[in-house]
């Protein structure tokens, strides 16, 4: 690509987040998603501070409005009505202003407001922003603690396939297939005449979703009682292991804005956040898994999160080598990396939500643990990959990894704000 075409091309990255830009907060795309989603938020922060580092802090303190007193921050804040989305305020019945749903997201934010901080060219705004960011982060690490390991066994529960952010991985197929499919709710998709439902959840899986749903709205979103109620719980290695990384950034910070006891809070979180993670190392799927923890057994499925305990500085060199060696057998089955599922596995499928595709997010976290972790050439092949995914096909939600195609929404935020972090 020459110069000049990828100056058009960041110009084009830029245009989506303004495009996208509801007044302080970031849509991550018009139609399909027309509210802040927690974890697309912490990324487009992220991409906003290349070129506006103003609009970055915000991003994050518009997300922080959503936060609840006991430090949940919701996976959607729900600024302005909108008729292009379910389930709505209505179903989530959460008397809130501005109203949110129940339940959480990939707390990404910590990592997100270390990167501005260090990334800033305003270094006193950036300090004073982090000063009344850094106790809601930390209220928000103590929710993560508190309300999803009353065990203090160091790995967090999800008890909703949605707090994952991956919503269908193959790795929820078991435990969301306990779910009942009964609910008081009636289903009204609306994501399925935004894009083609070939792409999307199946119609029963999302029964099971908004059963959950409806089950917890029943405890009034009392942590402690929906924890308890859950027929869905499992400790997702994605989710425990941004959790991982998003500590130490925290740490990082407490150093500054913190107190010595927080500090030492948050080291021994730390401690035994990597020491759990370290259990669910899986040989025979050569990466980390999920495990259930309805059934305490691990979940044996190779999916794209697998890799993320590189993220959070969790693997051993051997383990990252041999994540390094599982990457290139993947590469030999498609053609761009680094696809959601293991394309040796019968679930694999190239277009569905969260079976195969490719998720430029994802990627850039997969790739900066390698890059952590001296695997310096998987790195650098992801972030090509993710380049070239992006320059040929435009800012897509996701992309078919055997043939580089976009799918799903386009005009994607957070794909606009990994490629200008990756042309940074
Ligand atoms: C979908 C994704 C989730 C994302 C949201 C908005 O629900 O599964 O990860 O946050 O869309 O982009």
């Amino acid at each position: 690509m020459t110069d000049r075409t990828q100056a058009a091309r960041i110009a084009e990255a830029q245009g989506v987040l303004r495009a996208n830009d509801r007044g302080g907060y970031t849509v991550p795309t018009a139609r399909l998603y027309p509210f802040q989603w927690n974890w697309d938020s912490a990324f487009v922060a992220m991409g906003f501070s290349t070129f506006d580092e103003a609009r970055a802090w915000t991003e994050i303190e518009m997300l922080l409005h959503g936060q609840w007193e006991d430090g949940l921050i919701p996976q959607i804040v729900f600024h302005a009505p909108s008729d292009d989305y379910f389930p709505g305020p209505d179903v989530w019945g959460i008397a809130r202003t501005p109203p949110t749903s129940g339940i959480a997201q990939p707390p990404v934010l910590a990592t997100a407001s270390r990167h501005l901080l260090d990334h800033a060219g305003d270094r006193a705004a950036a300090e004073a922003h982090m000063a009344t960011i850094y106790p809601k982060l930390l209220a928000n690490h103590r929710w993560w603690a508190q309300a999803r390991d009353p065990g203090g066994t160091g790995l967090v529960a999800t008890l909703h396939p949605w707090e994952t952010g991956m919503d269908n991985s193959p790795a929820w197929d078991t435990a969301l297939a306990r779910v009942p499919t009964n609910t008081e709710t009636v289903i009204r998709r609306r994501d399925t005449s935004h894009v083609d439902p070939a792409m999307r959840p199946r119609a029963e899986d999302y029964q099971r979703f908004i059963h959950l749903v409806d089950c917890y709205r029943g405890e009034a979103w009392d942590p402690a009682r929906i924890y308890a109620r859950a027929p869905f719980r499992v400790a997702d290695i994605g989710t425990n292991a941004i959790l991982l990384r998003a500590e130490r950034d925290l740490l990082a910070m407490a150093g500054r804005f913190g107190t010595p006891q927080e500090c030492s809070e948050i080291g021994a979180r730390i401690d035994a956040r990597q020491r759990a993670i370290g259990g669910l190392w899986h040989d025979a799927t050569g990466l980390f898994v999920c495990r259930d923890l309805l059934t305490d057994a691990p979940i044996p499925v190779g999916t794209s999160a697998g890799f993320l305990p590189l993220f959070a500085g969790a693997a051993s060199p051997a383990q990252a080598a041999a994540m390094a060696l599982k990457l290139q057998d993947w590469a030999r089955r498609v053609r761009f990396l680094v696809p959601s599922t293991d394309p040796t596995d019968p679930k694999f499928e190239s277009v569905r939500y969260w079976r195969g595709p490719i998720w430029a997010v994802v990627n850039w976290m997969i790739a900066d643990g390698f890059a952590q972790s001296a695997q310096a050439d998987a790195a650098a092949r992801i972030r090509a990959d993710t380049l070239a995914l992006i320059e040929t096909a435009g800012f897509s939600e996701y992309f078919d990894p055997k043939d580089g195609n976009g799918a799903g929404g386009g005009a994607f935020s957070w794909t606009a704000a990994i490629y200008l972090l990756l042309r940074a």
